[in-house]
C-alpha cells in the first residue's frame, strides 16, 4: 500500500532456512512456536521469555527440551546465530524488544498491535528507518483468503459508499481483558479496522465513536462500541460490536457488507463471500496466505526480495491510529480528526524518544501521514513541522 524506505535483505532457501528466535512463550507465543516448527522457511533456534521456566516448558512442549532458552532476545540471537526475531510478547514489551532487535541488525516479525501506544508505534517506524531493518506486524486476520476474495469483489463494485462490520460475541476470557477500559476497541477491533483499510485501499480521515457497558456485562470497561470512520475518498466505515452479546453470535472475523455503485458484497467471516451486483465477480487466483503461517511466509519472502510487505510497520501503524482516534472520540464525545491524533502522537514520540538517531528521524517527518505512506520529503534532521 505504501512506498516505505528500503530495508536489508536476508537470503534464505528451503536448503538454508532462516534461523529465528521467538520472544514470548505465552498463549499466542505457543501458537507461533508450532507454526515456526512446521515451516520449511525458518529454523527455530531459541526461545526467549522473561519467565525462563515458561520458555523451557514451551521447548519441552515442542519435543525439543534442548532448544536454547534465554531472557534477552539479542543475546540469545547472538549465541545461536539467529538472523531474525519473532516478537510475541505483551503489547507493552513490543517497543523495547523490537527496538533492541532492530538496532542489533535483526529484522522483526511482531504480533499486533504494533505497540501499546501510537507514539511508540511511530518510534518503531523511525527505528526501522534508522537501522534499515524490516519490521513487519503480523495482523493475522488480514491474511485470510476469504477476506482477499472480498477485497477482489470490492474492487469489482466500482466506487464504494460504505463498509460495515458487525461483531457480536460473548467470550469469558478472565484476565487482563476483563479489566481494560476499552477491551473491545483496543484488543479486538484493530483487526476489523485493519481489514477495512485493506478492503477500501484507503486511509482513515476522521472517527466518531460511542462506547458503553451493558448492565449485564462481565467486563470492567466498555464492552460495546459503535464507530463511524470517514475514509479517504469519502466512503464511510461503520463498526458495531460487543464482547458481551450472548446469542446469534457473529464469527470472530465479524459480519461484513461492502456497498458499491454496482452492487453489494457480503461476508459472514467464516464462509466464502458472496456478491449481489450487476457484474459477475472477476475470476482471481485464491490468496495462498492464511493466518500467522501466511504472515511468516510473506515476511521471509520480503527479506529475500526487499519488496515491502503488507503489515510493514509504517503501513500497519494507521490501524492503531484508528483505535486511538476511536478511543479519543469516545472520551470526548466529539468527532476526531486522525491527522490531529497523529500530530499529538508525533509530539509525544519526539518528547519520549531516548535514542538520538530515532529522534532525529522522527523530527525530520514534515507530516506523519506522508511519513507513514512513505511519501514524506525528509530534510536531513530538520525540525519537525508537526502534522
Ligand atoms: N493475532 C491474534 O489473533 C492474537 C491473538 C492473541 C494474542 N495476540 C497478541 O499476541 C501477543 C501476546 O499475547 P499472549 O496472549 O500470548 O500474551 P501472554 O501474556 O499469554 O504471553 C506473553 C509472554 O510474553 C512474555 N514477556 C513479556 N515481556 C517480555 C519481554 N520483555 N521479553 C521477553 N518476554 C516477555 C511474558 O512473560 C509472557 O510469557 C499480544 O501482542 C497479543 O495482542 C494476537
Amino acid at each position: 500500500m505504501s512506498a516505505v524506505p528500503t530495508f536489508a535483505t536476508v537470503p534464505s532457501s528451503p536448503q538454508e532456512p532462516l534461523p529465528v528466535v521467538a520472544v514470548g512463550a505465552g498463549a499466542m507465543g505457543r501458537a507461533w512456536l508450532a507454526t515456526l516448527s512446521d515451516s520449511p522457511e525458518v529454523a527455530l533456534v531459541g526461545i526467549v521469555d522473561l519467565d525462563l521456566d515458561a520458555a523451557r516448558r514451551a521447548a519441552t512442549g515442542l519435543g525439543r527440551p534442548d532448544l536454547p532458552v534465554g531472557s534477552d532476545a539479542v543475546a540469545l540471537a547472538e549465541g545461536t546465530g539467529a538472523r531474525a526475531v519473532i516478537d510475541v510478547t505483551v503489547p507493552a514489551a513490543h517497543h523495547p524488544v523490537t527496538t533492541a532487535a532492530l538496532f542489533a541488525g535483526l529484522p522483526v516479525l511482531g504480533e499486533k498491535p504494533v505497540a501499546d501506544t501510537l507514539a511508540r508505534a511511530l518510534s518503531l517506524a523511525a527505528a526501522a528507518e534508522t537501522t534499515g531493518q524490516l519490521f513487519m506486524v503480523s495482523q493475522s486476520r488480514r491474511w485470510n483468503p476469504q477476506l482477499a476474495a472480498l477485497k477482489g469483489m470490492a474492487d469489482d463494485l466500482g466506487d464504494i459508499g460504505a463498509v460495515t462490520t458487525e461483531f457480536f460475541k460473548a467470550p469469558r476470557f478472565g484476565g487482563f481483558r476483563d479489566e481494560m477500559a476499552h477491551p473491545l476497541l483496543v484488543d479486538m477491533a484493530i483487526h476489523a479496522f485493519d481489514s477495512a483499510r485493506y478492503l477500501l485501499g484507503a486511509e482513515p480521515v476522521a472517527a466518531y465513536c460511542e462506547t458503553w457497558n451493558p448492565p449485564w456485562s462481565w467486563y470492567a470497561g466498555d464492552a460495546s462500541a459503535s464507530v463511524l470512520f470517514e475514509m479517504e475518498g469519502g466512503a464511510r466505515y461503520g463498526y458495531h460490536g460487543s464482547w458481551c452479546a450472548p446469542g446469534a453470535e457473529t464469527s470472530w472475523n465479524g459480519s461484513w457488507r461492502v456497498s458499491g455503485a454496482r452492487g453489494t458484497a457480503r461476508w459472514d467471516g467464516d464462509d466464502e463471500p458472496v456478491m449481489d451486483a450487476d457484474v459477475p465477480p472477476t475470476d482471481r487466483p485464491r490468496s495462498p496466505h492464511e493466518g500467522i503461517a501466511g504472515a511468516l511466509g510473506v515476511f521471509c519472502a520480503a527479506l529475500r526480495t526487499g519488496e515491502p510487505p503488507m503489515g510493514e510497520v509504517h503501513e500497519n501503524t494507521m490501524s492503531l491510529a484508528m483505535v486511538e482516534a476511536a478511543v479519543e472520540s469516545a472520551a470526548t464525545g466529539r468527532r476526531v480528526l486522525v491527522d490531529d491524533v497523529l500530530a499529538r502522537a508525533h509530539e509525544r514520540a519526539v518528547a519520549e524518544e531516548t535514542h538520538p538517531q530515532v529522534r532525529e528521524v522522527l523530527r525530520s517527518w514534515s507530516s506523519v501521514r506522508s511519513a507513514l505512506a512513505g511519501t514524506a520529503h525528509r530534510g536531513p534532521g530538520g525540525p519537525a513541522a508537526g502534522g
